[in-house]
Order: C-alpha cells, then structure tokens, then sequence
C-alpha cells in the first residue's frame, strides 16, 4: 500500500506518519508546504526509513499535485494539510480559504484525474457550530460553521462528499473533536497553556472560560483515521470524538494542578469574536462500524502531554521564535493580555 499523506509534518499528521512507518510496511510520502505550522523535527524518528520520504510542496500547486499523484500513483490520500487555527483565520483569513478551500479542490481533482482509490478527508467537528445541552452532533446534523476556518473546512469537506456523489471518487471524510498530545504547536489552548504555566506566564482565558471542547488524544484520533482508512465505506461521513466534554477553565484547572503551579496565573481576556459556546458529537457510527474507542482518558492524556512538553523545551523555544512572537502580539496584545 502507498499513501500520499498531506500536513504530515503538522501535529496530527506527524502522528499519523510516526504510527504508520513505524506499524506497517506501507510506504509513505509526506506532502507539506512547511508554513510555520509544519516541522520536520517532528519525523525525526522516521526520516531515515526507507519506506519515508518528504515531498515539500503546496497542496494549492495544480503542477506539484498532479505530477505527485500521477507520477507516483497512491493508492490513498489522507488529507491532513490545512491552515488549522480559529484566532489566525479570524486575524487573516486568505491563506485559510486558499489551503482548506483551494488546495483541497486541486487534490481532489488530481485524484479523480488519476483515479485515486481512497480519499479520506480529515474534517473537525466545528463544521457543526455551537450546540445546546445535551445535544450531539451526528453525521447527518446540519453544518453552522462560524470561523473563517470552520467555513472553509465545512466547504472543503462538502466539495469532498460532492466528488463522491458526483465522480464516484471513493471519498471518506472524518469529523474529529480538539485533539492535544505531544508536538502540537502552541498556539491552541493545551500547549499554549503549558507552556506558558512551565515559563510562569499569565494564561490568557478568553471571555469567561466556560465554553466546552471534546477532548481527544492525538493518537487515538490517527487510530481511528487508521480504521477509517481500512474498513470505512466510500461516501461517507465518520465523527471522532474522545467523549470528554469540559469547560476551558476545567481544563486548566487540571493543567495548573498537575504542573504545580497557582489559579492566580490565570488572566481573563477579551473574547474570541464569534465563539462557539460548545462543541459535543456522537462517535457511535464509527465504534459500532470499525469496533474503534478512544484508549487514553484525558487525565493520563494530560499529565503525558505535560511530561513531553517538560521534557521538550528546546522544541517549544525554537517552533516559538520568529514569526511567532509576532502572532503573539496581534492575537493577545490587542486583548491587553501580557507580551511574552
Ligand atoms: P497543523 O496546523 O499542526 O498542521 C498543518 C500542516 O499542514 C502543517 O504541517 C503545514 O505545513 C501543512 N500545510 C498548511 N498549508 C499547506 C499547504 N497549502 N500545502 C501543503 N501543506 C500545508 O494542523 P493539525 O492540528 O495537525 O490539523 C491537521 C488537520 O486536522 C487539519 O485539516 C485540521 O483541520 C484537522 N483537525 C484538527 C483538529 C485539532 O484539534 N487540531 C481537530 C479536528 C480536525
Ligand atoms: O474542534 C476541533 C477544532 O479544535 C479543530 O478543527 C481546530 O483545528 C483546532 O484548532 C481546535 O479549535 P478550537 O478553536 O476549539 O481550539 P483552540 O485550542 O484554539 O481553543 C480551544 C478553546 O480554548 C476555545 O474555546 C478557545 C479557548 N482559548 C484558546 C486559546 C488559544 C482560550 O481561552 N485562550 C487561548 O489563548
């Protein structure tokens, strides 16, 4: 089996290579334009593998595409690459709708010109928008995306289904709740919280904290993606999610607690405009079809991610450096919260 892999040098995606060298002989070319989100330390476990190998490019390049999925023939794309983060899609929305919206376009164009036998197209959970207690999201509820991100992943995940309906490519799309674990950049809520916690930094809570997020560790998300990839049938549509629905300020709560340090680090911030108020899913139809269940629960998830971040502050100082404090500065000096 070959897989093109897109994103694989991003958070979720490394995790998805890292298992897939390192459990199967399949072959794997990781296809990723390395923007400030793609890092290849995180491979370093895999590089040399000779059943690896990188293909830096951008998935919005018609030429690249076609010359990789025609030249080399996968016989599946699992289709990670995206611009992943709300509060930079809220400050600059073009390279979002470019990558989620334009470059998922030109793959599956490529795929239906090469005929690709499997496409899986890795959606979130946030293409249904904010839900009421106590309901869930499932496949066949409406999408109410409020983002520039969430906007351009439910266009990219319905242009997906519509290359199904439509051409008969053998598409799989999956809609994962937050995931967190080792590697992710710390931008999202977990690391940058982490990070800033081990450096005693204040921890920037936007509006009052309560707002409610699934949490799902990375490589039970890549596990089901796995199954997914192997058993789940063409055209359709798989939630993901970790069954683990808590308030930010729980979340951090914990997150003090485990790595010893006080509440009062905690600085309450204006706002994200647009919030969802709470993210909730169903991830029945993939455990009754693929037998799959997320293995580790979010305390143990937690205080592991904690133990790689304690253990990775080289990564952390080198990912934040550059272009990275400059997005620090427009995100939370706007919102009077303290530079780093
Ligand atoms: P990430 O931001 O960590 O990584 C994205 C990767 O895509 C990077 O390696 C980047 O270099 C690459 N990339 C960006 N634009 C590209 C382009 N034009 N061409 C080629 N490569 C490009 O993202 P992540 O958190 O690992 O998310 C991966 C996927 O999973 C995304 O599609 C995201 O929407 C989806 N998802 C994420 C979560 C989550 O909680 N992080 C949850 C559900 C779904
Ligand atoms: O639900 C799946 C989605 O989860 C993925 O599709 C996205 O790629 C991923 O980024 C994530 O989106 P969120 O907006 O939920 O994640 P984020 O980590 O940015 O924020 C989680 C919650 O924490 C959200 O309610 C906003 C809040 N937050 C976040 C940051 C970065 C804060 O209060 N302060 C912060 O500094």
């Amino acid at each position: 089996m070959r897989i093109l892999v897109t994103g694989g040098a991003g958070f979720i995606g490394s995790a998805f290579v890292r298992m897939i060298v390192s459990e199967t002989g399949w072959e794997v070319t990781n296809f990723d334009k390395l923007t400030y989100a793609g890092n290849l330390e995180n491979l370093g476990s895999v590089e040399h593998r000779p059943s690896y190998r990188f293909v830096q490019g951008d998935i919005a390049d018609e030429g690249a595409v076609n010359a990789l999925v025609g030249g080399w023939k996968p016989d599946a794309i699992v289709h990670f690459a995206a611009e992943s983060h709300v509060d930079r899609s809220i400050l600059s929305p073009e390279p979002v709708i470019r990558t989620n919206l334009h470059g998922t376009f030109t793959l599956l164009e490529a795929a239906r010109r090469h005929a690709t036998p499997r496409f899986l197209h890795v959606s979130t959970d946030e293409v249904y928008g904010s839900l009421e207690p106590p309901l869930e999201a499932v496949e066949t509820s409406p999408l109410n995306p409020s983002s520039p991100y969430s906007a351009s992943k439910a266009g990219s995940d319905l242009l997906a289904r519509s290359y199904f309906v439509t051409y008969k490519l053998p598409v799989v799309i999956t809609r994962a709740s937050n995931n967190y674990g080792p590697y992710q950049f710390p931008e999202k809520l977990i690391p940058l919280m982490i990070a800033n916690a081990l450096e005693d930094r204040p921890l920037p809570v936007y509006g009052d904290g309560m707002q409610v997020r699934d949490w799902l560790y990375v490589e039970d998300h890549c596990r089901a993606i796995r199954a997914l990839l192997e058993r789940g049938r063409e055209g359709e549509i798989y939630n993901i999610g970790g069954n683990r629905s808590l308030p930010n300020l729980e979340v951090i709560g914990q997150l003090l607690a485990l790595t010893g340090k006080p509440q009062s680090l905690i600085q309450y911030v204006p706002d994200r405009p647009g919030h969802d108020r709470r993210y909730a899913l169903s991830s029945e139809k993939l455990i009754r079809e693929t037998g799959w269940r997320p293995q580790v629960d979010f305390e143990n998830g937690l205080a592991r991610t904690i133990d790689w971040y304690r253990g990775h502050a080289a990564w952390v100082e080198r990912v934040r450096s550059g272009a990275y404090r400059d997005y620090y500065e427009r995100n939370y000096g706007a919102r009077g919260a303290v530079p780093r």
